[in-house]
């Protein structure tokens, strides 16, 4: 069965494969001089696009990605079609006969996920109006550690949400060995319940306010984290911002050493170099390519992609 990638995930596609024990067929992706995509599903890869169900593995960040992810859904959709000629080949008309659904999309890092609600009048659902035109071109859609995932009720195909989590706490538990586990507000509870429990430490949260899309603040809640070695687990990590105001709070109350680790390396605008100057040690998955990416998404693919209906007898 075929892992396919484009521009944005070529290594944790290859990664996947040999997870799955499938085989990895990079899309041809490339851009026209004026910056539109062009991708193509080359000859050799067609039979094994068209043998079993195949697994596209895409980002949709930045925005390109969305672009890039969509022309690919649309070629592989017609090489399964068996609509497959094309105008500079022997035979323009080439058809074959289609090979019905099995097109599943893995998106590591999915972009708009934080407008997951309508926080003012007049705004769009982004998150639920990309997952919907995503979800009109693929037969089953995988994405790792969504921010929400209401965004994915109710598409009318097969959704099993991927997790990196207990690979964080895999890595967390044999590199850093925290005392404590901590998620840097109240909704990410979850996912630091999950890891301490994994590594058999305590768990809590820290109190954040938004004040705007640069700016958070968190407020003194009674932890008790003097001399403790404490993770911060977050889904994301962007500016920094919420990672640094959360080790600022942890130094104040005596943490000997904060560590963060996140899904989603974002990284954005110097990130890495101001949390650095903060935090003894920054973790993250491959879900983007990062320069802290030491932890592989492909596992948490992997055991979501084993729950499609076209996949459980494939798996090797
Ligand atoms: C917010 O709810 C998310 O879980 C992250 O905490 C947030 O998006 C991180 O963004 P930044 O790194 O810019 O503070």
């Amino acid at each position: 069965m075929p892992v396919l990638s484009g521009s944005s995930s070529g290594p944790l596609a290859e990664a996947l494969a040999e997870a799955l024990g499938w085989e990895h067929h990079p899309l041809e992706v490339r851009r026209f001089p004026d910056s539109e995509g062009y991708v193509r599903v080359r000859t050799p890869s067609i039979p094994a696009v068209r043998s079993q169900a195949c697994v596209l593995v895409a980002n949709t960040f930045p925005d390109a990605g969305i672009v890039e992810t969509l022309l690919m859904l649309e070629a592989i959709r017609d090489v399964r079609a068996g609509d497959i000629g094309g105008a500079y080949t022997d035979d323009p008309e080439a058809r074959a006969d289609p090979v019905g659904p099995g097109i599943i999309l893995a998106i590591p890092y999915f972009g708009y996920a934080r407008q997951d609600k309508r926080f003012q009048q007049g705004e769009p659902i982004s998150a639920r109006a990309i997952a919907r035109v995503l979800a009109h071109h693929c037969d089953g859609l995988t994405v790792l550690d969504v921010h929400e995932a209401t965004a994915f009720n109710d598409l009318g195909i097969p959704v099993h949400h991927a997790s990196a989590i207990p690979d964080i706490g895999d890595h967390l538990s044999a590199r850093v060995r925290p005392d404590m586990v901590l998620s840097p507000d109240k909704g990410a509870i979850g996912i630091a319940r999950e890891v301490a429990e994994q590594i058999g430490c305590e768990f809590s949260y820290l109190e954040k306010r938004r004040i705007d899309a640069h700016t958070v603040e968190h407020q003194a809640k009674d932890l008790d984290v003097d001399g403790k070695v404490v993770a911060i687990v977050d889904d994301m990590i962007s500016t920094g911002g919420t990672i640094m105001r959360a080790t600022e709070a942890l130094r104040r109350q005596g943490a000997r050493a904060v560590h963060a680790a996140t899904s989603h390396g974002l990284f954005t605008g110097g990130a890495i170099e101001r949390l650095e100057s903060v935090v003894d040690g920054l973790h993250a998955t491959d879900s983007l390519p990062n320069p802290r990416a030491v932890i592989s998404a492909a596992p948490g693919f992997a055991r979501a992609i084993q729950r499609f209906e076209w996949t459980a007898s494939l798996i090797a």
